[in-house]
């Protein structure tokens, strides 16, 4: 007897073992196979167990097709189990998404007691809530219904034969750190759920799927499912939509009565995305309201900002109109500060292109960065009247000529500083090309040299004679002399020019100019004429032509050393030898004997013998000397001849024919000399 009983318990521990040993892994389902079974609409496509599409109030569950044991067929206890699966709920484009999936363990297969929609293909209108339905489910509720208490839509429920959950919460997890983290659940993404009963409590645990499972559950509730359910249960997933609809989907599913670990071997990777494309966002409400909002921010900034230069508009146009009518009445124009300031990038050091007497030269781009011009600033050390100055600029605006560098406006700062804006002169100063110049290339052939200064002896005497009011220039020199793009030479620095009337006595009273071009008056009387530009533009003549400065340290001043060679009768040697390298100087040379010697006539120490600037033009055009009022009967050539004397005899050339030199002129030659040597040294610098 007592062997039959410990046999008859043996048979029931074997037994007891095959029916409880329930384990099972599907990473992805077989549409073939008999292990699970459809009811309503669900489907396997492409492993994938689809419960419901958009199809709408439709029910789709799937059942693991053997019935299993859910009860100790000794002790009736519930039997422990561990189930894990990955779910996703795929939305459609364009619809409201519902209603949601529930793990269940159900009495019977079918969906027969069951209702689309809210009831979720888990029970209907009339046995919802009936003990007898010996139901037990967890939910994942997409919709709030508040006939059932849901708490909100987006939950996971515990369901004990009714919708009225017995714990819920929303749906997430709980991070290692103490923090939860909500998930959405019908986002299209993949979850895991893990669900493990032991010991009268269930715990429910979610996670994006390939995640880490999170040590602590999402729900973990005591409860007794010995009242619920029966011996043997079917256990699968339902699903429903409504109105709203979504595809409701389980893509992996392990379950186990006895190893909780089973859940492991599901695969969590390489799985198919129901996430809707990015696109969609564009249908999304916040998107929209986002981009009104932007679009809103745009259009006011734009307002604003359109204000602001609207405002400027009118205050500049105020601020003309406060301008006072003298201001207006004179060209050239005034430039307000700001467009000075800015062309030339508040003054810097960079764009600085020339250093004179009274101020520094900035290279400026005005009219929003079009046009190149050059801006002379001058420190205002005086306290001149405005109108004195801008009456000055006024009429030096007005001499237009070929060969003068323009001014085309000019600015006043509140104190501070006078600004003049010229014309740029690309190729820069003479005496760079003349002195600073070791490319052979780019020597100036002696053609180009007296083309040159041709066009500043017409400068020049566009100032003595072209206008109502004689303009001296007062510092004619080789730096003075602009080369603009097509290499015409044009005058510049009008700075040191004084307006004189033709009949004004011409009286200065400090001597202007640069040692080296001061006639031998100037340094006497400190009294400028035109003589005295002549004789400074004599002096040019030499210094472009024998590419020599007039001053040199250790030589001879240039005018003694020319009168030098011109007394041997060797003028030609004191030709530059760099020009003397280019080609067709044989051509000109003759040319440039007399252009020497137009040179040595301009710088003549008694200003009465030096020809006018009216003069030397003729003597470059090769005019007939009737134009020389004086010597009407004469052509040039005899002109010159007899202004110089024969060829060789300088003694004549400098002091005349009828006169030899007394020791009092020659004593203030060479003092004339060595004051602009000491001036040079001293003062310039150079
Ligand atoms: C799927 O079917 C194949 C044969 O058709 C079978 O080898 C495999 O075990 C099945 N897998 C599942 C999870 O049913
Ligand atoms: C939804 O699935 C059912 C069953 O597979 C099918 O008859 C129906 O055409 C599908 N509806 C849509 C909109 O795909
Ligand atoms: C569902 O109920 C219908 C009758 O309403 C019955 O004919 C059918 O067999 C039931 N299905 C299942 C699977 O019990
Ligand atoms: C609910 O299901 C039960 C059992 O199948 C059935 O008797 C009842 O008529 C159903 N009620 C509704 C409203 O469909
Ligand atoms: C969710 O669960 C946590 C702890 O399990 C609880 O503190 C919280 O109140 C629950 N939230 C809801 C909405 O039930
Ligand atoms: C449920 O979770 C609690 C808290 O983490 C844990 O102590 C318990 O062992 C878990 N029970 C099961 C069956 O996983
Ligand atoms: C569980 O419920 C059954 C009957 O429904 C009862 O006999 C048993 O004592 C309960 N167990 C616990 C631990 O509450
Ligand atoms: C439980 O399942 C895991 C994953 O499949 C496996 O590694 C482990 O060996 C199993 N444990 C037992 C006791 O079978």
């Amino acid at each position: 007897m007592e062997a039959l009983l410990f046999l008859l318990t043996l048979l029931e521990l074997i037994l007891l073992s095959s029916v409880s040993a329930v384990d099972f892994v599907f990473n992805g389902f077989n549409d073939s196979s008999s292990v699970i079974s459809l009811f309503g609409i669900a489907t396997i496509e492409s492993k994938i167990l689809t419960l419901t599409n958009q199809t709408s109030f439709e029910t789709g569950r799937a059942l693991y097709s053997k019935i299993i044991r859910t009860k100790d067929p000794v002790t009736s206890s519930v039997l422990p189990f561990s189930t894990s699966f990955i779910f996703a709920m795929a939305p459609y484009k364009n619809t409201l998404p519902g209603h949601g999936i529930v793990f269940l363990f159900a009495p019977t297969t079918g969906i027969n007691g069951s209702s689309s929609a809210q009831h979720l293909g888990l029970f209907n209108l009339t046995n919802n809530g009936n003990p007898s339905n010996h139901i037990f489910g967890v939910e994942f509720d997409v919709f709030a219904n508040q006939e059932f208490s849901d708490i909100d839509a987006n939950h996971v429920g515990i369901d004990v034969n009714s919708l009225h959950s017995m714990y819920a919460n929303t749906s997430g997890y709980w991070s290692d750190d103490g923090v939860f983290k909500p998930l959405k659940l019908n986002d299209g993404r993949n979850y895991q759920v893990w669900i493990d009963y032991r010991d009268f409590v269930v715990n429910v645990t979610m996670q994006v799927a390939g995640k880490i499972r999170p040590k602590a559950p999402l729900l973990s509730t005591p409860l007794n499912l010995s009242g619920v359910v029966e011996d043997e249960m079917f256990v699968g997933f339902t699903a429903a939509t409504g109105r709203l609809v979504q595809s409701h989907k389980i893509l992996a599913w392990s379950f186990s009565n006895s190893n909780f670990s089973l859940s492991d071997s599901l695969v969590t990777s390489g799985l198919p995305s129901f996430v809707l494309p990015k696109d969609s966002i564009l249908k999304a409400k916040w998107f929209v309201s986002v981009l009104a909002l932007f679009c809103f921010l745009i259009v006011s900034l734009f307002g604003l900002v359109l204000f602001g230069v609207v405002r400027k508009r009118l205050e500049k146009a105020r601020k003309r109109a406060l301008m006072e009518d003298w201001e207006m009445e004179y060209w050239p124009h005034r430039i307000p500060y700001e467009e000075i300031e800015s062309g030339t990038k508040g003054f810097d050091e960079k764009n600085v292109i020339g250093i004179g007497g009274n101020g520094k030269v900035y290279k400026g781009l005005l009219q929003g960065g079009v046009v190149e011009v050059a801006v002379k600033r001058i420190s205002q050390e005086s306290s001149d009247g405005m109108r004195e100055f801008v009456a000055e600029i006024s009429s030096l605006g007005r001499l237009k000529h070929r060969n003068l560098v323009s001014l085309t406006g000019w600015c006043k700062k509140e104190k501070g500083s006078f600004m003049l804006v010229y014309d740029y002169m690309e190729n820069g100063s003479l005496d760079r090309w003349i002195f600073e110049n070791d490319d052979k290339k780019t020597i100036l052939s002696c053609e180009e040299r007296i083309r040159i200064l041709k066009g500043v002896a017409s400068g020049i005497l566009y100032l003595h004679e072209g206008w109502e009011s004689k303009v001296l220039h007062r510092d004619i020199k080789a730096s003075n002399v602009l080369l603009d793009r097509d290499m015409i030479p044009r005058l510049s620095d009008f700075g040191l020019a004084r307006v004189h009337g033709h009949e004004q006595a011409v009286r200065t009273t400090r001597v202007v100019g640069t040692a080296g071009y001061l006639s031998p008056e100037v340094v006497k009387t400190g009294r400028a004429s035109t003589q005295t530009d002549v004789f400074a533009y004599g002096i040019l003549v030499l210094e472009v032509m024998c590419g020599r400065r007039p001053i040199e340290e250790g030589k001879k001043p240039l005018m003694d050393w020319v009168w030098g060679l011109m007394e041997k009768g060797e003028i030609l040697n004191g030709l530059d030898p760099r020009m003397m390298m280019t080609e067709a100087l044989n051509h000109a040379i003759d040319e440039a004997e007399r252009v020497l010697q137009l040179g040595l006539l301009c710088a003549h120490p008694d200003p009465a013998k030096r020809p006018s600037m009216r003069q030397v033009v003729q003597v470059f055009e090769g005019d007939k000397a009737e134009i020389f009022e004086a010597e009407s009967s004469e052509d040039v050539e005899s002109w010159m001849l007899r202004k110089m004397g024969s060829r060789g005899s300088s003694r004549e050339f400098w002091y005349g024919s009828s006169s030899h030199p007394t020791m009092e002129q020659i004593r203030l030659q060479s003092l004339s000399v060595s004051i602009s040597s000491w001036n040079s040294s001293i003062l310039d610098g150079r």
